[in-house]
């Protein structure tokens, strides 16, 4: 991401959403209505800041972070890397205010079934996964095109020297030199892991 961003082939800006706050405590949250605990981000900071944004830039996607959103996963993650401008939009505390998702959220994104302390870290592994699908992030473009799951498959084993590791040998044939050969070994182990650790992934 780093190299990516002093290329700006992936330019991120982080807002502060305090710069927006309410009154001399610079006040982003509240009590919520009808009780219970944890606090909820108000509507206004959140309204001011999406808005201020929105007037300068074109947003193709205004994303909001959250353990009720949909799953995360690599056909999303292709998706929104062939996008140009996106707002992500990190939740703390209890959540935020249903009318600001109402009002200019266009997708709802969780990072996977558990909760996080906040949205940052889901906002940076969705940029990491965005960011390195983007041509001439990664230093072998190609690469990103074998990972697991764009196929709906694992990624096949992957081995480098040595030859023989105490006792523990590369399949033969790695070696052979024969690229027919190579791939279809690959897509055959690929299908194999695929079936025993993720048979979700063949439905
Ligand atoms: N914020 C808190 N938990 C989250 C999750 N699992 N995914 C996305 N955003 C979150």
């Amino acid at each position: 991401m780093k190299r990516a961003s002093e290329r700006e082939l992936l330019i991120i800006n982080i807002i502060n959403l305090r710069h927006y706050g309410l009154g001399t405590h610079k006040q982003v949250d509240d009590y919520q209505y009808g009780g219970g605990a944890g606090m909820v981000m108000m509507c206004e900071p959140l309204d001011n800041c999406i808005s201020d944004l929105k007037s300068h830039h074109e947003y193709d996607e205004i994303i909001f972070l959250t353990p009720d959103g949909n799953t995360f996963d690599q056909k999303i993650a292709n998706r929104l890397s062939c996008r140009n401008k996106l707002l992500l939009i990190c939740g703390h505390y209890k959540g935020i205010d249903q009318r600001i998702r109402d009002m200019h959220v266009t997708l709802e994104i969780s990072v996977g079934d558990y909760v996080l302390s906040g949205g940052e870290l889901a906002a940076a592994i969705v940029t990491d996964a965005i960011g390195r699908l983007i041509p001439g992030v990664l230093n072998d473009e190609t690469s990103a095109l074998t990972d697991s799951f764009q196929d709906n498959l694992l990624a096949p084993p992957v081995y480098t020297r040595p030859y023989d590791y105490k006792g523990l040998k590369v399949p033969e044939v790695l070696l052979s030199g024969n690229d027919k050969f190579i791939e279809e070994w690959r897509f055959d182990t690929s299908l194999k892991n695929t079936e025993i650790k993720r048979p979700d992934l063949l439905d």
